[in-house]
C-alpha cells in the first residue's frame, strides 16, 4: 500500500487521541514500506541528512530509545542522546530550562522525550519550534508503541478491523494499554481487558472496552492477547498478593491459551517478567509469539513518524 503523506497534518506526536483514522493508516502504510526494506543494510534514504534529532529520556528505556536512534540514523539524521543521569537535571535544573538550553545549543529538528509526568511532551511542544515526539509519559501515553503494535498485528493478520484483542494484566498502570485502547478501537478492533479488579483503571480512554477478571473467560474468541508487565514502579503496595499467585491466575501459559482461538497470537511490549505475566513456553513460542516482531517493527514505525513530521512540504 502506498502511504498518502498528504493525509498527515500533525505538527507533533503527543498522543493517539488527535490522530484520525486516515493519519494512522498513513503512518502504518509508510511503516510497511520501511519494514519491507529493513533487512537491506544499504537502504539508507538519507531524507534527514543534516537534521539533528535530540533524545531526552527521563525514564529508562531499551527498545524505544534505541529504535528511535536507529530510525533517525537510517534516515541520515544526526542524533544527540542526553544522559539525564549525568546532566544538570541532577543539580536541580527544571525540565523546561534543560530543554531550552539544549534547544538553544543544538537547534534540533525534532525532540523525542520520555518523562514520568503526564503532559510533559505536550508542555515542551509549546516552547520549542520543532516537532516533539512522545516516547512515553506517565501511565497515559506511548503513541509509537501503540503504532508498532498495530503494525505488527496488521502485518500478521492482514487487518485490525473486527479482531478480538485482549489486553491482559496491569492495565491501570500501563501507558501501553492506554495508548493501544484508543488506537485499536479507532481502527475497528474489539478491545477487552483482562485483569484483577485492583489493576483495572477507574476510567478507560474510550468507550466500549469490555472487562474480565477471569483470564479463561476473557480469552474466549481472542485473535490477539497482549500481556503487560506489572508496573511495580507506579503501583501502590498490596495491589498484587504475590507474583506466584498472579502468575497462577493471569500468567499466560500454553494451557490457558487453549481458551482463545486456535490461531491466537501473543504480544508483550517488554520488558517482560518471565514467570510473572508470561511463561517461557509462550514468550519463546515461534508460532504464537510476536514479541521480537514488535521490537523489530519499532524501527520502521519510528522512521515513518520522523519522515512524516520532518519532511512536510
Ligand atoms: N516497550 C517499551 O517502551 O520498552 P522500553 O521501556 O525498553 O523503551
Amino acid at each position: 500500500m502506498t502511504a498518502d503523506k498528504q493525509a498527515f497534518s500533525q505538527a507533533h506526536l503527543i498522543g493517539i487521541e488527535p490522530l484520525s483514522v486516515e493519519e494512522i493508516e498513513t503512518i502504518l502504510d509508510l511503516s510497511d514500506y520501511y519494514a519491507d526494506r529493513l533487512d537491506e543494510k544499504a537502504f539508507r534514504p538519507d531524507i534527514l541528512r543534516g537534521r539533528i534529532i535530540l533524545t531526552l529520556f527521563f525514564e529508562d528505556s531499551t527498545r524505544t530509545r534505541t529504535s528511535f536512534e536507529m530510525a533517525a540514523k537510517r534516515l541520515g539524521a544526526d542524533v544527540v542522546n542526553i544522559d539525564i543521569d549525568q546532566s544538570s537535571v541532577k543539580k536541580g535544573e527544571s525540565l523546561l530550562d534543560t530543554v531550552l538550553t539544549l534547544h538553544a545549543m543544538l537547534r534540533p529538528d525534532a525532540i523525542i522525550i520520555r518523562h514520568k509526568e503526564y503532559g510533559a511532551p505536550g508542555f515542551i511542544a509549546q516552547h520549542v519550534d520543532c516537532p516533539v515526539i512522545n516516547a512515553g509519559d506517565s501511565w497515559r501515553e506511548h503513541p509509537t508503541q501503540a503504532l508498532l503494535d498495530a503494525l505488527t498485528i496488521r502485518r500478521r493478520k492482514g487487518r485490525l478491523e473486527g479482531l478480538n484483542i485482549a489486553i491482559c494484566g496491569d492495565v491501570a498502570h500501563s501507558r501501553v494499554a492506554h495508548a493501544n485502547m484508543p488506537l485499536l478501537s479507532k481502527m475497528g478492533a474489539h478491545v477487552r481487558v483482562i485483569a484483577p479488579p485492583t489493576l483495572i483503571p477507574d476510567k478507560f480512554p474510550v468507550d466500549g472496552i469490555k472487562t474480565f477478571d477471569s483470564l479463561e473467560e476473557g480469552l474466549k474468541d481472542c485473535d490477539i492477547v497482549m500481556a503487560l508487565r506489572l508496573q511495580k514502579e507506579r503501583m501502590e503496595e498490596g495491589l498484587v498478593q504475590s507474583e506466584q499467585s498472579y502468575f497462577a491466575a493471569y500468567g499466560l501459559t500454553l494451557e490457558k491459551l487453549k481458551h482463545a482461538k486456535p490461531d491466537v497470537l501473543v504480544m508483550h511490549p517488554g520488558p517482560m517478567n518471565r514467570g510473572v505475566e508470561i511463561a517461557d513456553e509462550v514468550a519463546d513460542d515461534p508460532d504464537r509469539s510476536l514479541i521480537l516482531e514488535q521490537v523489530r517493527n519499532g524501527v520502521p514505525v519510528r522512521m515513518a513518524v520522523l519522515d512524516l513530521l520532518l519532511t512536510k512540504q
